[in-house]
């Protein structure tokens, strides 16, 4: 159980086994594999360079995936534990899938980005929202630079692997801690911990004295660092821990 009161605030990262049982297949659980290209390939800014068609492809595939696809219980777990703290809660995604907003989740950073937003490789345009899944087999070019007769290449809105994360996003991280200072609850869900910084924020938590809770359907690289774990799908174990 993950009893909180008045004193604590809960930060909470998710990773894609949370999204697993709304039916979006984890990386790793997909071998890490895509048409037979390493997912970090694909998901590179050296693979868009050498093959922009190719990661258009991949993303646009992910978008016409999401058709149908609807929050599930862990999701929704997490909106009704937000509603009770407000802005004693933070919650932190790796994912890319929008399903946390579409729960009704409302203090989310997408570390990674955002699959339906693209934005332009060479202009300065705020990232705008795009849920189409080009089929047609060329990739898509800004509009905006073309009206001033440039030819520029769209991209999805996503951080790659390489790439650095917004200090923005970070900034709001330490931002919460330090307001947190001893009352810290950490909660990480659906997340190998293979990837950072998202998967050093437990380390971050524990040299502060916050306890840590981990829910994923198996264990982690990195589950000796929490204090409290919790083995088995998140949508029927996150309702449960906050009950
Ligand atoms: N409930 C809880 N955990 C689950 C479930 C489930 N229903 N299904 C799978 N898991 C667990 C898996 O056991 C695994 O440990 O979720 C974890 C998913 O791990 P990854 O596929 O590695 O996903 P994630 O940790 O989010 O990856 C981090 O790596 O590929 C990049 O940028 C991408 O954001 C991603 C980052």
């Amino acid at each position: 159980m993950l009893n909180l009161d008045a004193s604590n605030h809960l930060l909470v990262l998710t990773g894609a086994g949370i999204s697993a049982e709304s039916g979006i297949p984890t990386f790793r659980d997909a071998g890490g594999l895509w048409e037979g290209n390493s997912v970090e390939d694909v998901a590179s800014p050296a693979g868009f360079l050498r093959d922009p068609l190719l990661v258009w492809r991949f993303y646009s595939e992910r978008r016409a995936a999401m058709e149908g696809v609807t929050p599930n219980a862990g999701h929704r777990a997490l909106v009704d534990v937000e509603r009770q703290l407000g802005d004693r809660f933070l919650l932190v995604t790796q994912n890319i899938d929008g399903l946390h907003g579409a729960a009704g989740s409302e203090r989310v950073l997408e570390l990674h980005g955002t699959l339906m937003r693209s934005r332009c490789t060479v202009c300065d345009r705020a990232p705008f929202e795009d849920r189409t899944a080009y089929r047609a087999g060329v990739a898509p070019m800004c509009g905006v630079c073309r009206r001033a007769g440039k030819d520029a290449l769209l991209r999805p809105d996503i951080v790659w692997f390489g790439e650095t994360i917004a200090a923005g996003a970070l900034a709001r991280i330490a931002e919460f801690v330090d307001r947190a200072g001893a009352g810290l609850r950490y909660l990480a869900v659906g997340t190998s911990g293979l990837v950072y910084p998202a998967a050093g924020l437990v380390d971050v938590v524990r040299a502060r004295g916050g306890r840590s809770w981990l829910v994923n359907a198996e264990r982690p690289v990195n589950a000796g660092s929490f204090d409290e774990l919790a083995l088995g799908p998140a949508g029927q174990v996150l309702p449960q821990l906050f009950a």
